[in-house]
């Protein structure tokens, strides 16, 4: 067995991003989201990432909730919704965002065989707490890893340096899950075993190293990791 690690990305591949525009979209007296919901959930989580990136690269971190917020009111002014309500209904929402429908049962099989799971995100450490008790699979998670330690965003290297630092692997023996097609490109040329978690079957980034497994969602992640 060379996978002694399986590290996920928490946002869009464990917890579904989406679920928060949606969830509130079907809320009585939500007309007016109701019409756009899915156009701000795109604009939310796009302007959510370029504003980590840009941060990460001007050297001018702040947390990722506040980058989430930012990346909100952006999202909101496009689609000229202007109810402070909605903004409060959606932080909260996606503070304890969904999981994708399979993830206990896979966590559960990656511990049964034997392998430490982590959560590696850009996630502040309270949200990912929000998100991951709401979901209840805290016991089947050994570490989640905030990069607030480093106080830079991925894909930055000391990002993934603090998967070794906590799980005590060498990065080939650490299968990496992504549904960010540039984070697991970006784990790849780290080192780690990667696999894409690509749910919309969008192309691959053009960038200079590939995550060399693609999946459609995240069933068979510990069947992969039995045969690296
Ligand atoms: C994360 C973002 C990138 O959880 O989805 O780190």
């Amino acid at each position: 067995m060379t996978i002694k690690a399986c590290v996920f990305d928490a946002y869009g591949t464990l917890f579904d991003v989406a679920a928060a525009a949606r969830e509130a979209a079907s809320e009585p007296g939500r007309e007016a989201l109701a019409g756009c919901w899915q156009a701000l959930a795109e604009t939310w989580r796009q302007k959510q990432l370029a504003y980590s990136w840009l941060r990460a690269i001007n050297q001018a971190h702040t947390d990722f909730w506040q980058v989430t917020g930012d990346a909100l009111d952006y999202a909101m002014a496009e689609q000229k919704l202007t109810n402070p309500e909605l903004r409060e209904r959606l932080m909260a929402l996606y503070f304890e965002l969904s999981a994708y429908p399979e993830v206990p049962e896979m966590l559960a099989a990656l511990k049964n065989a034997g392998y430490s799971t982590a959560i590696l995100s850009n996630g502040s450490p309270d949200m990912l707490m929000g998100a991951v008790t709401s979901a209840d699979i805290g016991a089947l998670l050994d570490e989640v890893i905030s990069v607030e330690d480093v106080g830079v965003f991925k894909p930055d290297r000391r990002v993934y340096d603090l998967v070794g630092t906590a799980l005590d692997v060498a990065p080939n023996e650490v299968l990496f899950v992504s549904s960010n097609g540039w984070d697991a490109a970006s784990a790849a040329g780290y080192g780690f075993q990667t696999a894409w978690v690509n749910r919309a079957g969008l192309p691959m980034d053009r960038l200079p190293w590939q995550p060399v497994h693609e999946l459609t969602d995240l069933t068979t992640i510990p069947d992969l990791a039995g045969q690296l």
